[in-house]
């Protein structure tokens, strides 16, 4: 037994009270995880503590929180990795959610997002035009099996930080579930799913790979990296992001540097001229102070190395 204390997110939205903090201290094996912890303070210290959980071995995805600054499964957590300097181990809700009771949040958004993507199989035939199951190869369903992991824990949800800025980005976990149809061979909406994730800001991920710690190992942002280069291939390139992404591509390609000049105008669109009367004034404003990129640009050397890496890359653009 060591004696630990819990630094708790106390809250509750039906009181119309200011979130507290309260230290709870309880004699607890530190080899346990963070939910036996709080399991023990809520039955012998305090059982008003709130918390959600079911399975306590990393498959129903309720019980994902705050612990010490980083969010994860507290059922997956042991209390040894976690623990701070003065034997404390402090516990919020999940961020990117509003509380409802201590690390209780309102999972609404997660769910609207979710269920928008129409997470089933919607195949062009009817299941009674089949003796047996639909099956899909070995091969296949390879590509689906880590996302098929994922448990709705929304840990990815509560680490990106365009979600923090921008709610109305889909977020890592409903990107990676449409993934999960979008390559599903028995499926028959691919264009209309990947469409419908492009409208959904799929464009807005940042590449800052924080949904890459992800408890069940579903690596969204890699099922993100797949859904843009889907939707690349299938032609859908006409808006801001996928334009920036290719312009971006095409300059390092040309010069092995980024032409500034370019990547603008290619991102807004050349014949966008609504668009480019808008950046105008900004542009202006950079030439006034002398920060216009050079115009022209010449290829590093060694540029054929930078080139071979696109060669094994790149994604043929519909
Ligand atoms: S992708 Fe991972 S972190 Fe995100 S909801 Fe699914 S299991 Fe949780
Ligand atoms: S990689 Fe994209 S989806 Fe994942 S956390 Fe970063 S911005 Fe969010
Ligand atoms: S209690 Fe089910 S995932 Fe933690």
């Amino acid at each position: 037994m060591s004696k630990i204390t819990l630094d708790l997110f106390r809250f509750d939205e039906a009181t119309g009270e200011d979130p507290r903090r309260e230290r709870v201290d309880i004699d607890f094996p530190e080899t346990s995880t963070v939910l036996d912890a709080l399991e023990y303070a809520k039955a012998e210290v305090d059982g008003s503590i709130t918390f959600r959980r079911s399975c306590r071995s990393s498959i129903c995805g309720s019980c994902s929180m705050n612990i010490n600054g980083t969010t994860g499964l507290a059922c997956k957590t042991p209390i040894n990795s976690v623990l701070r300097e003065d034997r404390s181990v402090r516990i919020d809700p999940m961020p990117n959610f509003e509380p409802i009771k201590d690390m209780v949040v309102h999972m609404d958004p997660f769910w609207d997002k979710y269920s928008r993507l129409k997470p089933y199989l919607q195949p062009a035939d009817k299941d009674s035009d089949h003796e047996r199951e639909r099956r899909v190869s070995p091969e296949d369903m390879k590509k689906l099996v880590a996302v098929a992991n994922c448990v709705m824990c929304a840990t990815c949800y509560a680490l990106c930080p365009v979600i923090s800025v921008d709610p109305s980005f889909a977020g890592p976990a409903a990107i990676a579930y449409a993934y999960r149809f979008i390559e599903d061979s028995r499926d028959a909406q691919t264009s209309e799913r990947v469409a419908q994730i492009s409208d959904d800001y799929l464009w807005l991920c940042a590449h800052c790979y924080a949904c890459s710690y992800c408890p069940k190992h579903v690596d969204p942002h890699d099922r993100i990296i797949d859904t843009k280069r889907k939707s690349v291939e299938l032609g859908m390139t006409n808006a801001p992001g996928p334009r920036h992404a290719l312009v971006v591509s095409k300059t390092i390609k040309q010069t092995g540097m980024l032409a500034e000049n370019e990547v603008i105008v290619g991102t807004v669109g050349k014949f966008n001229f609504k668009g480019l009367l808008k950046i105008m004034p900004l542009g202006l404003r950079m030439a006034a102070k002398g920060k216009v990129p050079p115009l022209i640009m010449h290829p590093v050397p060694k540029v054929d190395e930078i080139r071979t890496i696109f060669d094994a890359m790149e994604v043929p653009v519909a």
